[in-house]
């Protein structure tokens, strides 16, 4: 039995859109990173360069529209089946005027034989976020067709799925969700309410396969918090399946794609993904796929993500450093913020002061090549650039920038207000958003209601933390009214200088 929608979704939640987002390991910059600490080369990626990005299933659209804004002279184009994701993010990007970016409503299954491929341009980078575990297996040919067609020489294809083994404890959990879901009445929204009802009752009752699985519990308690429109895209699709890297490597072979890292950047250290016996086992293989499976075995996360190069170029370790020497970083926090107990996969590491601590502090000034990092005065090391990006990075602690960062232009601006006025709802300001800018290349990840506060800062300079939370909360008790305002006072007094210092809000207020 499937959720009643409309015929066209193939079994896929049609009749409640999806909600924006943006993340940031889709970015270009990012995916770069992730190719030179697997070892190979990335992208030419210089400021101003052109470069040819295609998303799929990009939802509203909003990360391509972030992406493009931030960097005129790219190339950007979005598809998705749903056309109200479609029609919202063709309304964006007109109201913001970007140029640059085209948005194509068209069913992955076939699109790569339909007239529409034509349209779509070559792609030097192509990123799919939540799409490829969701979906039945004629839509991943079609996209693999796509792909096979599309992807440039040297390009990068970015995939995020739902991964074994850490879902097979959940396969129960997912299937009674759907089929109580699927037996409702209503929208998809409803149906998966109901459906975590009958499990959450059940997992009370202590039904083995709800109690014993760590992972259940802690996707259950996630559910508690999330958004209605991301649990019915996440359980109620008829054909969700979650895959092994293996397969999945297979499958993306078949357009000469090859594995070369995972997007994840700490997941390149195995010292930080597995304890030293497991990594005694992982070190009797040298097949990278074999490995990545010895990987899984020992990690808890749900969400896979990995960077497939058509054409690996593969770099020595001085060409590696070389290039990792090049890439320029940006802190997203204020020096006294940084963390130095470090969440990794295989548990907590804490980094290194002596080392850290003068790379930190030169990057609170300004952004600075890891070159340049590496010769600061006082390093007790200086031959290890991938340990830099991959902890700072990895750590979402700083971001890889194309240049330094200058005033917004008209676009970034108005996409930013533009984003604000339709996305921003008081039930959503955790939601993962980002600020266009300019000159780095990078938007700037952030919650929802850095985005909201951000825009009105940028439409009236002056801070009405007063006026703007009422019109955040309004209807809601003054209470949290006065909770948001507090909160307000503290992001312009924390974050908006870190916004004015990465090109996403003017410099002179
Ligand atoms: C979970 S959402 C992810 C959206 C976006 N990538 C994000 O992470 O915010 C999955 C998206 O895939 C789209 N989708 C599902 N099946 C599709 C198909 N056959 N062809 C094109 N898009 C599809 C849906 O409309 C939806 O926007």
């Amino acid at each position: 039995m499937t959720v009643p929608g409309f015929a066209w979704g193939g079994g896929y939640v049609t009749d409640i859109a999806y909600m924006p987002g943006y993340y940031r390991q889709q970015s270009p910059l990012h995916l770069n990173l992730a190719c030179l600490l697997g070892g190979a080369a990335g992208l030419d990626l210089r400021p101003g360069a052109p470069l040819s990005y295609l998303e799929l299933a990009c939802g509203h659209g909003f990360g391509a529209l972030a992406l493009a804004a931030s960097n005129p002279a790219w190339c950007v184009t979005g598809v998705d089946f749903n056309p109200a994701h479609i029609a919202t993010a063709r309304a964006l990007a007109a109201e913001a005027g970007v140029a640059n970016v085209r948005f194509f409503e068209a069913d992955l299954a076939t699109v790569a034989e339909d007239r529409l491929a034509a349209e779509i341009a070559p792609a030097d980078v192509v990123t799919m976020h939540g799409l490829w575990s969701w979906v039945a297996d004629p839509v991943r040919a079609g996209i693999v067709r796509l792909l096979a067609a599309k992807v440039r020489p040297g390009g990068l294809v970015h995939v995020s799925y739902n991964a074994l083994p850490s879902w097979q404890g959940a396969l129960g959990m997912q299937r009674l969700l759907r089929e109580v879901g699927a037996r409702a009445v209503g929208p998809s929204d409803r149906r998966v309410a109901e459906g975590f009802e009958a499990v959450r009752a059940l997992a009370e009752a202590k039904a083995h396969h709800l109690c014993e699985p760590g992972f259940v519990r802690m996707l259950l308690d996630h559910a508690q918090t999330a958004q209605p429109a991301y649990l019915a895209h996440e359980y109620m699709n008829a054909a969700w399946r979650p895959c092994f890297h293996a397969d999945v490597a297979a499958a993306l072979a078949e357009a000469k794609l090859e594995w070369v890292a995972p997007v994840q950047l700490l997941e390149s250290f195995p010292a930080l993904t597995m304890g030293d016996e497991a990594r005694a086992v992982l070190a009797r293989f040298s097949d990278p796929v074999l490995r990545e499976l010895v990987k899984d075995m020992c990690l808890t996360r749900g969400l896979r993500q990995d960077v497939f190069v058509r054409g690996v170029r593969r770099l020595t370790p001085a060409e590696r450093d070389a290039a990792l020497d090049e890439v320029m970083l940006a802190l997203l926090c204020r020096e006294a913020e940084f963390v130095w107990e470090v969440e990794a996969p295989a548990g907590q590491a804490t980094l290194d002061r002596r080392f850290f601590g003068p790379v930190v502090s030169a990057l609170a000034e300004r952004p600075r090549r890891v070159g340049e990092l590496l010769e600061l005065p006082d390093l007790p090391r200086r031959d290890n650039p991938a340990e830099i990006v991959g902890m700072l990075v990895g750590t979402d602690q700083a971001l890889p920038v194309l240049a330094p960062p200058v005033d917004p232009d008209g676009c970034a601006v108005a996409l930013n207000r533009a984003a604000a006025r339709r996305f921003v709802q008081p039930d959503n300001i955790g939601t993962s958003m980002a600020l266009a800018t300019s000159g780095t290349g990078s938007p700037l990840p952030c919650p929802m209601l850095d985005l909201f506060v951000a825009a009105q800062l940028a439409q009236s300079p002056v801070p009405e933390p007063d006026g703007w939370a009422s019109r955040f909360a309004a209807g809601r008790p003054e209470t949290e009214k006065e909770r948001l305002r507090l909160f307000i006072e503290r992001l312009l007094a924390e974050r908006a200088p870190i916004w004015r210092s990465l090109g996403a809000l003017s410099t002179s207020p």
